[in-house]
C-alpha cells in the first residue's frame, strides 16, 4: 500500500513501483484532498498491477477493511498535510491527518501483523523539516535533535515519534527517510518552484517572501522517488535515513532563475519577467535555512542525485508549460480563492 499517491511525491513513487515491479500489487490509498489529483496517474492507471482505493488514513474501520481485502505486507506512508502556509492557518487539520492518521495506520499495521512480522515493513516518509532551522552553516544529519517551528514540521515530528515509539515499543518493523524540499512535474501551485513558474506564465505577481534570502536544498522528485525504492528494499529496519541533493539555493535566485528560463521559451527580452518579482511580508517563524548530509544513503545504499538543478529546473518547466489543462485543472474552483486569501493578507 501507497499512502498520498494521488499527490505530487506519492505519483512519482507510485508510478515507478507499478512500472519497475510488475510482480507486485499496488494498492494507492488517497483521500483525494485538494492536493490529490488522479489526473498525474493517468499513464498508470490501467496496469494490472495497480488498484486505486480512496480512503482517509484516519478512518479506521475503512482501513481495517483494506488490511482485510490486500492483507498489506509493506506500507510506504506518504499520506499528509505538507503546505506550511495552510498549517499557520488551520494547525489542526496537520494534527488530524499527520500525527492521528499516522498512528491509525500504525495501530491496524501493528494488529494485522501481529507476531509474525517476517517480510513486513512500514515505511514512514517525512521532512527535513522536523530539524527546524539552520545558520549560514552545518547540515542536518540523522543525529541532529528534532526541533520543528511550525505546525507543519510540528506535526510531521510528532508522526516520526510514534513511528519510533512502535518499533521500540511494539517491534513493529518501521523505516524511516527525512528529505529536503522536491520539485519536478505535478507539483502543488501552491508551493514556491510550481505556484512561481505558473505566475511567470500568466504575468502576475511573483510573491517573494521577506527578503528572498532564505535558503531550501532542492532535490528532483524522482529521485526522492528512487532513494525511497532503495531504502524500502535495502534500508536497515530500524533505521532513519536523510535524503537531499547537497543543492542549496536562496529563494530570490531560484525565482531570478526561473525568469530566465521562462523569458527564452516564452519569447520574453531577457529581464522581462523578472519586473514581476514582489517582495511581501514573510512567513511568520519562516525557517531560515534547511541542508542535509545525505552521506549515509550514498554510503551504506548508494543512492545519490542523478540530475543536476539547472537541467532539473527546466525539465520541470518544460513539463508545466506542456500540462496547461493539468495546470488549469488544479488552479480553478477553490485554489483561486486560497490564493486571494493568503496573498491578500501579504
Ligand atoms: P501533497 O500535498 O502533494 O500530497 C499529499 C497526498 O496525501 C494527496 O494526494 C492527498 O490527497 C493525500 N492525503 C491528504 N490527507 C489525507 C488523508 N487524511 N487520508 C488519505 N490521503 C490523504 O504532498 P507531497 O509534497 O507529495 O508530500 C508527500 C509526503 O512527503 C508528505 O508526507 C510530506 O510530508 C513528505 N515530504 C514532502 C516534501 C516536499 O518537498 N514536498 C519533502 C520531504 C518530505
Ligand atoms: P515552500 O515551497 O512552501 O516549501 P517549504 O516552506 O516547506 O520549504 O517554500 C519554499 C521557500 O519559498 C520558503 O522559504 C518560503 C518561500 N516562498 C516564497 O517566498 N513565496 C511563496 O509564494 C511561497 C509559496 C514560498
Amino acid at each position: 500500500m501507497i499512502t498520498g499517491g494521488a499527490g505530487f511525491i506519492g505519483s512519482h513513487v507510485v508510478r515507478l513501483f507499478v512500472n519497475k515491479y510488475p510482480d507486485y500489487r499496488i494498492v494507492n490509498l488517497d483521500a483525494l484532498t485538494y492536493a490529490g489529483n488522479l489526473e498525474n496517474l493517468e499513464d498508470v492507471k490501467d496496469k494490472p498491477n495497480y488498484i486505486f482505493e480512496k480512503g482517509d488514513i484516519t478512518d479506521e474501520t475503512r482501513i481495517t477493511e483494506l488490511f482485510e481485502q490486500y492483507r498489506f505486507d509493506g506500507i510506504i506512508h506518504l499520506a499528509a498535510e505538507s503546505h506550511v502556509d495552510r498549517s499557520i492557518s488551520n494547525p489542526l487539520a496537520f494534527v488530524r491527518t499527520n500525527v492521528l492518521g499516522t498512528v491509525t495506520l500504525l495501530n491496524i499495521a501493528r494488529q494485522f501483523w501481529g507476531t509474525d512480522k517476517q517480510g513486513k515493513l512500514f515505511y514512514h516518509v517525512s521532512t527535513d523539516e522536523v530539524y527546524g532551522s539552520l545558520g549560514e552553516t552545518g547540515f542536518f544529519t540523522e543525529e541532529t535533535p528534532y526541533d520543528p517551528r511550525s505546525p507543519y514540521s510540528a506535526s510531521k515530528a510528532s508522526s516520526d515519534h510514534f513511528v519510533n515509539a512502535y518499533y521500540h515499543t511494539y517491534g513493529l518493523p518501521v523505516i524511516m527517510s527525512n528529505c529536503s524540499n522536491n520539485y519536478g512535474s505535478h507539483h502543488f501551485p501552491e508551493k514556491l518552484i510550481p505556484l512561481m513558474i505558473n505566475n511567470i506564465k500568466n504575468s502576475k505577481p511573483l510573491p517573494v517572501y521577506g527578503k528572498g534570502e532564505n535558503v531550501r536544498d532542492w532535490l528532483f522528485v524522482e529521485d526522492h522517488a528512487r532513494a525511497i525504492d532503495t531504502i524500502f528494499h535495502k534500508g536497515k529496519v530500524g533505521e532513519k535515513y536523510n535524503i537531499g541533493g547537497f543543492n542549496e539555493w536562496k529563494n530570490i535566485d531560484i525565482v531570478n532563475l526561473l525568469c530566465s528560463i521562462m523569458d527564452k521559451k516564452l519569447g520574453r527580452a531577457a529581464g522581462d519577467s523578472a519586473k514581476l518579482i514582489t517582495y511581501v511580508t514573510d512567513r511568520p517563524g519562516h525557517d531560515m535555512r534547511y541542508a542535509i548530509d545525505a552521506t549515509r544513503l550514498n554510503e551504506e545504499l548508494g543512492w545519490k542525485p542523478s540530475l543536476q538543478f539547472e537541467e532539473g529546473l527546466e525539465k520541470t518547466v518544460d513539463w508545466y508549460l506542456q500540462h496547461e489543462e493539468w495546470i488549469n485543472h488544479v488552479t480553478s474552483g477553490d485554489y483561486q480563492h486560497y490564493y486571494d486569501d493568503l496573498y491578500a493578507k501579504r
